[in-house]
Order: C-alpha cells, then sequence, then structure tokens
C-alpha cells in the first residue's frame, strides 16, 4: 500500500465555521460569551479546567460567560495526563448530574489537551451530547488537539481507547492564554507546528526555520500559529474522520506513540517523542521515499533550534522494545506498520512497504 497526499484546499465559504467555528486572536477572551450565543448555544455554561490553568485564567472566562448571560460554573481536576480517565470523567459527570445541567448547556474546556479530551469526551456522552467549546492554553491545543474533534480517556492498557468524535462548535483561541507556559511545553506544542509544515507548507517551514518559539515574540507567535492550525481546519474538513489525507497529520507519530508508551507516559512530553519520532521518518524518508537528503537535514536543523530532541537520548527505551511497540500502533493495519513520509515538503506518502531491517538501521542512527 502507497498513498500520496497533497495539500488539501482551503476550507469553502459556505462551509467555513461547519461543524466548529474557529475563532483565533491575541487578547479575545472578553469575547468569548458572545462568540458562544452566537454560535447557537441558550443554557449554561460548564467550565472545566486543571487546577493550575483555572488558577490563571478561569476569572477572564467566568467574567465574560457571566456578563453574556450564560450563568457559568466552573469545575477543576489534578493537572496531569492521568486525569484523563474513566474517573476524571465520571466526576465530571456526577458534577453535571449535581447541576442539573441540561441538553441546551454546553460544556466548555479551558487548559491543555488533557481538558479538551476530557471535556470533549464528556460533552460528547452527556445527555448523548451538548454542545462544546475549546478554549486552549497550551500551544500544542492550540495548534492540535483543539481542532478536529477528537476526544478521548486513557485506559490503563493504553491511551486514547475510548472516546468519540465530537467537534466544538466554538474553539477560542486567545495567543495571550500560552504566556505562561512552561518552556519546555511551548517547545513540545511547536513540534506539532513544524510537522505541520513539513507535511504540507513549505513557506512556513521556512517561517519557522531557525527560531526557538520561547522566544518569538506574541504578535509572530500568533501569525505563525494560525498559520498552522488553518491547515489542521482544512485537513479535518476534508477527512473528519481520518479515512484519509488526516493520517499525513500523524508524521513522526508512529515512533512517538512507541516511546511514549515503552518509556512510560510522562518521562517525554509528547511533542517531544514527536520531535524523534520526525527526525526517524526523515531518515526513512530519505531511504525510502526519495526525500531530498539535504531537506531531511533542514528539517532536523529546525527541530534542533527548537530546542526539541532530536535524539533519543538518555531516559529512552531500548530499540527492541520500540520496535515491538510500533506493531501496537493504531496506526497498524492486517498486521503492517503504516508510516506517514515525506517524498518531499508538502508531499506526503503513506506506506506499509518500509524494509524491517531499515527501520532498525534508521533507529540505531538516532540512538546516540
Ligand atoms: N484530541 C486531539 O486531537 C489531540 C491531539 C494531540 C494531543 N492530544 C492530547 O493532548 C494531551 C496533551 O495536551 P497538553 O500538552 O496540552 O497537556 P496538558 O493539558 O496536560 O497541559 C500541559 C501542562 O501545562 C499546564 N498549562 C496549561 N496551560 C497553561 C498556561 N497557559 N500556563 C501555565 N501552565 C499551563 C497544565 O496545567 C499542564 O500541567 C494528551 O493527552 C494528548 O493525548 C489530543
Ligand atoms: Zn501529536
Amino acid at each position: 500500500m502507497n498513498v500520496e497526499y497533497l495539500p488539501p484546499p482551503p476550507v469553502p465559504d459556505d462551509a467555513s465555521g461547519i461543524p466548529t467555528r474557529l475563532v483565533f486572536g491575541d487578547g479575545i477572551v472578553a469575547t468569548l460569551g458572545e462568540e458562544i450565543r452566537s454560535a447557537g448555544v441558550t443554557g449554561r455554561a460548564f467550565v472545566v479546567a486543571d487546577e493550575s490553568v483555572a488558577r490563571a485564567h478561569a476569572p477572564a472566562v467566568l467574567t465574560s460567560l457571566a456578563s453574556s448571560g450564560l450563568r457559568p460554573e466552573l469545575v477543576t481536576f489534578p493537572p496531569g495526563e492521568a486525569s484523563k480517565s474513566l474517573e476524571g470523567a465520571a466526576r465530571l459527570f456526577a458534577w453535571l448530574g449535581a447541576q442539573r445541567a441540561e441538553r441546551r448547556d454546553c460544556v466548555i474546556a479551558l487548559g491543555g489537551g488533557v481538558a479538551g479530551d476530557l471535556g470533549g469526551f464528556v460533552a460528547a456522552t452527556w445527555l448523548r451530547g451538548v454542545a462544546f467549546v475549546q478554549v486552549p492554553t497550551t500551544v500544542l491545543a492550540m495548534v492540535d488537539s483543539s481542532v478536529g474533534g477528537k476526544t478521548a480517556v486513557n485506559l490503563p492498557v493504553g491511551k486514547n481507547l475510548v472516546g468519540a468524535f465530537h467537534p466544538p462548535v466554538l474553539t477560542l483561541i486567545d495567543v495571550q492564554m500560552a504566556r505562561g507556559l512552561p518552556p519546555r511545553e511551548v517547545r513540545a506544542g511547536w513540534a506539532e507546528a513544524i510537522k505541520t509544515a513539513a507535511i504540507f507548507d513549505p513557506t512556513l517551514l521556512g517561517d519557522l526555520e531557525g527560531r526557538d518559539p520561547t522566544t518569538v515574540d506574541s504578535k509572530l507567535m500568533a501569525r505563525l500559529l494560525e498559520a498552522v492550525v488553518r491547515w489542521k481546519e482544512r485537513t479535518v474538513h476534508v477527512d473528519p474522520k481520518e479515512r484519509g489525507i488526516r493520517i499525513a497529520l500523524n508524521f513522526g507519530h508512529t515512533v512517538a506513540h512507541a516511546i511514549e508508551a515503552t518509556a512510560g507516559y510522562g518521562t517525554f512530553l509528547h511533542g517531544e517523542a514527536v520531535a524523534i519520532g520526525m527526525v526517524v521518518a526523515t531518515r526513512l524518508s530519505v531511504r525510502h521515499a526519495g526525500l531530498d537528503p539535504t531537506i531531511g537535514d533542514r528539517l532536523e536543523r529546525t527541530l534542533a533550534a527548537a530546542g526539541l530532541p532530536v535524539r533519543f537520548g538518555a531516559g529512552a527505551p531500548p530499540i527492541d522494545a520500540i520496535v515491538a511497540r510500533t506493531g501496537f500502533d493504531k496506526k497498524v493495519e492486517a498486521g503492517r506498520v503504516r508510516w506517514v513520509l515525506l517524498a518531499e515538503i508538502g508531499r506526503v506518502i503513506v506506506t506499509d512497504e518500509v524494509d524491517p531491517e531499515l527501520v532498525q538501521a534508521v533507529l540505531e542512527s538516532v540512538y546516540v
């Protein structure tokens, strides 16, 4: 199997905002309540956030919601991936029940991908689905998880195994909200930005090249992040359920998921694992998909300049464990590992025909 994907076309005007109205800006949190009303929500607003995000950002969010008459309520959970669980969801269901949340109400996820996935899963299933709104506060959530409708919780046997597609009616991205995010988290989110540029947009890749995201001013940050999220919007518009081009967004993720699972969740941030995974996928692309080696080097240098890991390094699981784990990935079909490779920047090849010995050799080359 070999399938080629080219960048998706712009979302047509008559489909704009469907299913998700995407509002992007710098310092726009005060408009949240009115935006939710324009999205057709008439009931109450139930805000879900982790404790540290709530401390920093809930006051402005609640003020905006209250001034639009949405009678907000807030619930918090402990920060971290462990909260994205069935137990975490059960606590939120109990809270919504106690609040007598109704069909016309909405759930708002305020925070990173954990709040988005957990809050989204609860919104998808409470009363068989209520309106959902995302207000991302991490770079990763701004460029990736807050658009596209994937929601999930983890099980002890693996990540994201229980979930639903439930696109937000509104995603409001205020880049100011990412201020105060630890540098390591900023860089991890940036990895997804570099990924998006690599698969779809040579010009954007040029804009990201040589930059350390922790020193980018907020105006430029806003422009770059919007360019990235618009690519995600286009992609999921064409392929909402990941039956085609959406798989291209998994560039670097075959190995990333294996690293995260074998190193123990939490050793590497997701974006850090994706950075190493992209180095592996880039080297495979040079050897298997005809990617120009100088482009491959450029991509690796772009990751390194952003302060992201480009080698497995200390704390990495053994190669055998990584290889074994790639066989468990959701992208495996009929026992064959599907790789997302690059023939060029902006030309993706999805293939299950990569020689396992080549994979082994490339993994070894990144293991220093
Ligand atoms: N649904 C999707 O399409 C999708 C895509 C990619 C990732 N994800 C999921 O996203 C999750 C990771 O998301 P994440 O990296 O945003 O993690 P996260 O939500 O846990 O946030 C990371 C940390 O940053 C803190 N934080 C968040 N915003 C902050 C701010 N503005 N200032 C200071 N601290 C802040 C949080 O408290 C947390 O400790 C994973 O569970 C992953 O599976 C989902
Ligand atoms: Zn990712």
